[in-house]
């Protein structure tokens, strides 16, 4: 059995889902590792760091594609290479299948197995798998460390005697898993932090980490049964704005990261909120690429309206692809685990598992 992965397009994306210490995983499992040429250099893992474990570089992505049984990648592979892959062969990735239907439908025509792993069911078993949360988690602590960086105010309180400098003020909008760890982050370094979010089992995850959670006055909780957020009514909207446009006239920083799975991300903050905020202010705004919280977010552009710099990015985690990578591929590793028949020696994708009913495509 042949696990197999090429470069990425390293303009877009410097994550990569098998690093040396997964090889050594894959092969006491009984897999053969092929890569491609220069495959983890650019993250300083050298070809002899993989050779260790003997995994074998290939020059020709083609030849790699074709020999592989199972590919993993972060997403799709363009055209070229795409239209290389075949019958029984496994892809695993983020395929994103909204956005990539003609792709997808190409690889589901010739019988290709794809597993999406954006997909995964948010269930005990699959927490070692979820690459959303990984990555979530990631994005999260450094979308605190950009705004900060970009904000020109110390962040902690400073006594000093020449005089005191305040505390900066956080604001998070949004407490999942970025929220919580951009929270816990922000704490850690010294910043007074306020959170919000539509749903209620959030405000005593966000007291847990000495962060002060908003609570939109006598609304529903918005939670799904999957403990998703659902779309907020009109009228839970004004009450949200009127609160949170009270509260920005003493923040410093925002950080963003208010999604609905599948759907556009929520505007929350509007031009006339912004006015309140004070020149110098900074936000983070991490649903940049799912259409973003703030009205003027441009992705990977910052932005500076009355002062206020509006900040956000495709993906943050090209600014910290070695740690990513190294969850995304743990990651990878226990799905494809998951998928593999240790005694029998191959390959069973046994639908009855909901991991992987919920991931494969069909
Ligand atoms: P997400 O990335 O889809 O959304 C981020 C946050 O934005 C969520 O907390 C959501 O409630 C919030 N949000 C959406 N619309 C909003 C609005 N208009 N205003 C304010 N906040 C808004 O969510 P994420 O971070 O992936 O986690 C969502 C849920 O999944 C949580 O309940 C979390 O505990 C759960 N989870 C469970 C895991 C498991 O393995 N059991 C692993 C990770 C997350």
């Amino acid at each position: 059995m042949i696990i197999g992965s090429v470069s990425e397009n390293k303009e877009i994306e410097k994550r990569i889902s098998i690093t040396p210490e997964i090889v050594k995983k894959y092969i006491n499992l009984g897999f053969e590792v092929q890569l491609s040429e220069n495959y983890g250099k650019h993250l300083g893992f050298e070809e002899k760091q993989y050779n260790e474990f003997g995994v074998k570089f290939i020059k020709d992505d083609k030849k790699l594609i074709e020999n592989a049984d199972i590919i993993v990648q972060m997403s799709l592979l363009d055209e070229d290479r795409n239209s290389i892959l075949k019958a029984k062969q496994i892809f695993i990735g983020v395929l994103n299948p909204y956005e990539n239907k003609n792709k997808i439908n190409e690889l589901l025509k010739k019988k290709v197995n794809l597993f999406s792993l954006e997909l995964l069911p948010r269930i005990t078993r699959a927490q070692s798998m979820d690459i959303l949360s990984s990555q979530a988690n990631l994005a999260g602590y450094k979308a605190v460390i950009e705004s900060f960086s970009t904000f020109e105010k110390a962040i902690p309180m400073m006594m000093t005697a020449a005089g005191t400098i305040p505390a900066a003020k956080v604001l998070v909008v949004g407490a999942g898993v970025a929220g919580l760890q951009a929270i816990a982050t922000a704490k850690r370094m010294g910043a007074i932090v306020f959170a919000t979010d539509v749903r209620t089992a959030s405000k005593e995850q966000v007291e847990s980490l000495g962060g002060k959670f908003l609570t939109v006055e006598e609304a529903e909780n918005l939670e799904t049964k999957g403990g998703y957020a659902k779309e907020a009514s009109e009228e839970f909207k004004k009450k949200q704005e009127e609160l949170l446009s009270e509260t920005l006239k003493k923040i410093d920083i925002v950080i963003c990261t208010a999604l609905i799975p599948g759907k556009k991300a929520p505007l929350i903050i509007k031009e006339n909120m912004l006015k309140n905020m004070q020149p110098g202010s900074v936000i983070y705004d991490l649903a940049a690429a799912q259409g973003g919280n703030v009205v003027f977010t441009e992705v990977d552009k910052i932005i500076e309206k009355n002062g206020v710099k509006i900040m956000g990015e495709r993906n943050i985690l090209n600014r910290l692809p070695t740690s990513s990578s190294s969850l995304y591929a743990k990651n990878v590793f226990n799905f494809v685990s998951n998928l593999y028949d240790k005694e029998n020696k191959k390959i069973n994708i046994n639908l009855k598992d909901e991991i992987i009913a919920k991931t494969i495509i069909k």
